[in-house]
C-alpha cells in the first residue's frame, strides 16, 4: 500500500479561528489572560487547532501545558488540572516554588503532595475550597511570572464538577494575568441536561469568556485536505462535492473515508499518480463508525481482541496493562498495536513513554460499542483486577471498571474510598456524585441511609441545598426506622439549614425542632449545641431576641458540658448579637471577646472572622470609639477570606469616620472581589455601602443608580443594611418625603 496514514500534514482552513486564539495568546503576553473555549463537534478539529496554537506559544517562549477530561463515567476531581500542572511541577524547582507561595503551598499539597504537606481545614467548607482555588490561580500565575502560561484544557464535555467549579472561577480571575486557558468542548454531547450546559450558557451571556465555534469545512476546504493528503494540485468538482456530502465538512470523517477507500481500492495508486473509481462506484460506509468497523474487520482475530482489551481501558493505555488484560504476552500484543497504528486506528501517545492511544475518541467509542455487553464487563473485570495490583492504584479509576464489570459490592467500597479523597480534595460535589452514584448498590438500608445522608454532607458543603435537602428527605427515615434517632437528629439539623437557605424558616424550625426534642432527651452533645445556635438564630431573624438569647444560652451551656469548643465559641456569638440587640452592649461585647479568644485558642479560622466582623459592624453602628479601635486591629488577624469582607469593614469604618473617598474605593474593590469569589450576599452589602458613600459625597445619581432595588433583599433583616443607604440617597436628591417614607421600612426590633 501506498500511504500509510491518511492524515492530514497541514491545517486546512481555521484562519478566523487560529488568529482569534492568537490575539487572545498576545493579549495574555501582554498582561491581559484569559478563558477561550472552543467548542465542536467530535472530530472538527478542535484537538487540532489548539495544537496550532500550542506550537504558536511555544515559538513566542510561552510555558505550554496542557491536561484532558477523561471518558470513563467517574473521574478523579480536577484531572486535568492535575495532568497539565502535575507534568509542570516535575520540571521546576519546588523549594523555590514553595518558598514562593507561602501559604498557598499548603492549600495545594491537597492536591499534589509533592508541595509539602497539606493545610489542614477547619471551619467553613465553602471558604476552604476557594482558597484552594485562589492558590491554583496563584500558582498559574507564579508559572507565568517571566512568560505567559498556555493552559491548554481538553474535553470539558467529560469534566468532573469540580474542575468545572475551578475553570469557572478562573473565568473571574486572570484578568490582567499573563495566563491563558483554552478549553475544548464536543458541542454533540451537549444534551439538555448534561452538567455543562448551564456553565456554558452562564459564560455566553455573561461575555467573561471568548467563544470559538468550529464550523464544518466548506468543500473548498475539503477539497483543500484531500490535496494536501495525497499531495495533489487539485480535485475534480464532482468528488469534492461528493465528499463533503458524505464527510458533512468533518475533517475527521472525511480523513477516515479516504482511509476506507483508499482499503477498499476506491482510491489507488494509477500510473501517472493517483486515480480513483468514479464516485458512483464508491462503496463508502454511511456512518465513521462503519468505517471504522470496516478496518477492525480486516485485521487478524487476536488483534482485534487486544484492540477491544484495550477499548475497555480507556482513550490512552500502556503496554504492560493492556497486555495483562488481553491475557497475551507482550510481544503479541506488540505486534497488535503495530497492527492498529498502521490501520490508522491507534497512535503512539510519545515515542518514549510505552504508552499508546487510540486515534481519536471516536475510535475507542466504535471498537467499545461493537462489543457485546457480556464481553465488555469481562473486559471491565479484568482491567479491575490489573489495577486493584498496583500499589499506585487510584480509587476512582478501579470503581469505575467495578461498576462497569457489575462486581458491585466492591465498586461500593471503592465509590466510598474515591469520595473520601474527592472529600479531601475539597472537591465536594464529585464526592456526593460519587456516593449518590453507588448508593443504589447498597443491600442494607442503615448503610444506604447513611450514604445518601453523607452525599447530602457533601452537597451541603458545596452550597447545593436543594440536592442536600432532596437526599436527606431519603435517607433520615431510614435512619429512624432502624432506631438511629440521635444520628438522624443531626441530620435533620442539616435539613433545617437546607430549607433555611431554600427560604422556607418555617420548615427549618420544624427540623430544628425535632431535633432539639431527640437530641435533649440523649443529653448534652455537639449536635445539641448547634440546634441550639439554629434556633437562637431562627427566633432572632424573627425579632424575637428575648428567646434568641434564652437559646444561645443554652447552646453555650450544652457545648461546654459537651466539651465542643466550635459549638461554643459560635454560640457565643449568637449570645452577643441577642444582648446588643436588646441594649446589652456590655454584656454583648464581653461575650464576643470570649468567643473570640476561644476560636483564636482553637483556631476556627472561620469563627474568628464571624467575631471580628459582629464586632467591628456592632461597634461601627453605635458609634463605640473605643470598641471599633480594639477590634478594628484584629482584621489583621483573621487572614485572608475569597470574599474580602474585611475590605467592607474598612469601608464602613471609613465612612464612620468621614474618609468618604476611601470609603467608595473600598466599598468599590469589595464589590469587585465578592463577585469573582460568587458571594451574593456580601456583594450586595458592599454594594449598598457603595451607593451610601456615593450619597455622602453628594453623587447622588450615581448613587441612585448603585444601590440595588428593594426585591433583591433577601431578609427583612436586609433591611438594616440598606435603610441608612436609601434615606441618604434621597436625601442627597432633594427628596426629604421620599427619605422618611425609606426610613420607615427600618426593621424594628421588639
Ligand atoms: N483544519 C484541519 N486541517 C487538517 N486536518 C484537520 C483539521 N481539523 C482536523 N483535522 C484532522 O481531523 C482529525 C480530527 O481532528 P481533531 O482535532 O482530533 O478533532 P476534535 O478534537 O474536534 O475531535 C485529526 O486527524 C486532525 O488532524
Ligand atoms: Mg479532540
Amino acid at each position: 500500500m501506498a500511504v500509510a496514514r491518511v492524515l492530514c500534514p497541514t491545517l486546512v482552513g481555521r484562519d478566523t479561528e487560529l488568529s482569534r486564539l492568537e490575539d487572545s495568546l498576545l493579549a495574555a503576553l501582554r498582561g491581559d489572560g484569559g478563558v477561550v473555549i472552543v467548542g465542536g463537534e467530535a472530530g472538527m478539529g478542535k484537538t487540532r487547532l489548539v495544537s496550532a496554537l500550542a506550537m504558536r506559544a511555544r515559538r513566542l517562549g510561552s510555558v505550554v501545558i496542557s491536561g484532558g477530561c477523561s471518558e470513563a463515567e467517574l473521574s478523579l476531581p480536577y484531572l486535568p488540572f492535575l495532568e497539565a500542572i502535575g507534568n509542570y511541577l516535575a520540571t521546576t524547582d519546588i523549594a523555590a516554588l514553595r518558598e514562593r507561595l507561602g501559604s498557598a503551598a499548603e492549600e495545594l499539597a491537597q492536591l499534589f503532595p509533592q508541595m509539602g504537606r497539606p493545610a489542614t481545614n477547619t471551619g467553613d467548607a465553602a471558604q476552604a475550597k476557594l482558597r484552594l482555588f485562589e492558590s491554583m490561580l496563584l500558582l498559574l500565575r507564579d508559572a507565568a511570572r517571566s512568560r505567559a502560561v498556555l493552559l491548554i484544557l481538553e474535553d470539558l464535555q467529560w469534566a468532573d464538577p469540580a474542575t468545572r467549579e475551578l475553570l469557572d472561577y478562573a473565568t473571574r480571575r486572570l484578568r490582567s494575568t499573563n495566563v491563558l486557558i483554552v478549553a475544548t468542548y464536543r458541542s454533540d454531547e451537549l444534551h439538555r441536561k448534561h452538567a455543562l450546559l448551564p456553565t456554558i450558557q452562564g459564560w455566553r451571556r455573561s461575555g467573561q469568556v471568548e467563544m470559538v465555534e468550529l464550523e464544518a469545512l466548506d468543500s473548498s476546504r475539503v477539497a483543500d485536505m484531500v490535496c494536501a493528503i495525497f499531495d495533489e494540485a487539485s480535485i475534480s468538482d464532482e468528488f469534492r462535492d461528493f465528499l463533503r456530502e458524505r464527510s458533512e465538512g468533518n475533517p475527521f470523517v472525511l480523513e477516515e473515508m479516504l482511509r476506507d477507500a483508499l482499503d477498499r481500492g476506491d482510491i489507488y495508486r494509477g500510473a501517472t499518480g493517483w486515480d480513483r473509481k468514479s464516485v458512483v462506484e464508491m462503496r463508502i460506509p454511511r456512518t465513521v463508525q462503519d468505517t471504522i468497523l470496516q478496518r477492525l474487520e480486516r485485521l487478524d482475530r487476536e488483534h482485534v481482541g487486544v484492540l477491544s482489551a484495550a477499548s475497555a481501558i480507556g482513550r490512552s493505555f500502556d503496554l504492560e496493562t493492556l497486555a495483562a488484560v488481553a491475557g497475551v504476552d507482550q510481544s503479541a500484543v506488540l505486534s497488535a498495536l503495530e497492527a492498529s497504528v498502521t490501520a490508522q486506528l491507534l497512535e503512539e501517545e510519545n515515542r518514549t513513554s510505552g504508552r499508546y492511544q487510540f486515534r481519536h475518541a471516536l475510535t475507542r467509542e466504535a471498537v467499545y460499542e461493537d462489543l457485546v455487553v457480556p464481553r465488555r464487563q469481562q473486559l471491565h473485570s479484568r482491567v479491575a483486577d490489573v489495577l486493584a495490583s498496583r500499589p499506585d492504584r487510584v480509587a476512582v479509576d478501579l470503581a469505575n471498571h467495578l461498576l462497569m464489570a457489575g462486581r458491585y459490592d466492591e465498586a461500593v467500597a471503592m465509590c466510598v474510598a474515591a469520595a473520601d479523597d474527592a472529600m479531601r480534595a475539597l472537591a465536594y460535589r464529585d464526592a456526593a456524585e460519587l456516593l449518590e452514584r453507588a448508593s443504589p448498590h447498597v443491600r442494607d438500608q442503615v448503610d444506604r441511609a447513611r450514604m445518601l445522608c453523607r452525599a447530602a454532607d457533601a452537597y451541603w458543603n458545596n452550597s447545593e441545598s436543594a440536592n442536600a435537602r432532596r437526599l436527606l428527605e431519603q435517607g433520615i427515615p431510614d435512619l429512624e426506622s432502624a432506631g438511629l434517632n440521635v444520628e438522624a437528629a443531626g441530620y435533620r439539623v442539616m435539613l433545617g439549614r437546607c430549607w433555611w437557605e431554600l427560604l422556607r424558616s418555617d420548615l427549618a424550625e420544624e427540623q430544628f425542632q425535632k431535633a432539639r426534642g431527640v437530641l435533649e432527651a440523649a443529653g448534652p452533645s455537639e449536635a445539641l449545641a448547634i440546634a441550639y445556635v439554629r434556633l437562637s438564630g431562627l427566633a432572632s431573624f424573627n425579632s424575637d431576641l428575648v428567646t434568641s438569647l434564652d437559646y444561645a444560652t443554652r447552646g453555650v451551656a450544652t457545648a461546654e458540658a459537651a466539651g465542643a469548643g466550635l459549638a461554643r465559641a459560635w454560640s457565643l456569638i449568637f449570645m452577643a448579637g441577642a444582648e446588643l440587640g436588646l441594649g446589652q452592649v456590655e454584656a454583648g461585647f464581653a461575650h464576643l471577646e470570649e468567643s473570640y479568644q476561644a476560636s483564636v485558642a482553637g483556631h476556627y479560622r472561620f469563627q474568628i472572622g464571624n467575631a471580628v466582623y459582629n464586632a467591628t459592624w456592632e461597634a461601627i453602628h453605635l458609634g463605640a470609639v473605643d470598641k471599633v479601635n480594639i477590634w478594628f486591629d484584629r482584621l489583621g488577624a483573621v487572614g485572608h477570606t475569597a470574599d474580602e469582607w474585611p475590605l467592607y469593614v474598612r469601608g464602613l469604618l471609613g465612612l464612620a469616620r468621614g474618609r468618604v473617598v476611601e470609603a467608595i474605593d473600598l466599598a468599590r474593590t469589595s464589590v469587585q472581589r465578592s463577585r469573582d469569589a460568587g458571594y451574593q450576599k456580601m456583594v450586595w452589602r458592599a454594594t449598598v455601602l457603595l451607593a451610601q458613600a456615593l450619597a455622602e459625597n453628594m453623587r447622588a445619581e450615581e448613587a441612585a443608580s448603585a444601590l440595588p432595588p428593594l426585591s433583591s433583599r433577601v431578609d427583612s433583616q436586609d433591611g438594616i443594611y440598606d435603610t441608612a443607604a436609601r434615606v441618604r440617597g434621597r436625601l442627597a436628591l432633594g427628596d426629604v418625603a421620599g427619605a422618611a417614607s425609606d426610613a420607615k421600612t427600618m426593621p424594628s426590633i421588639s
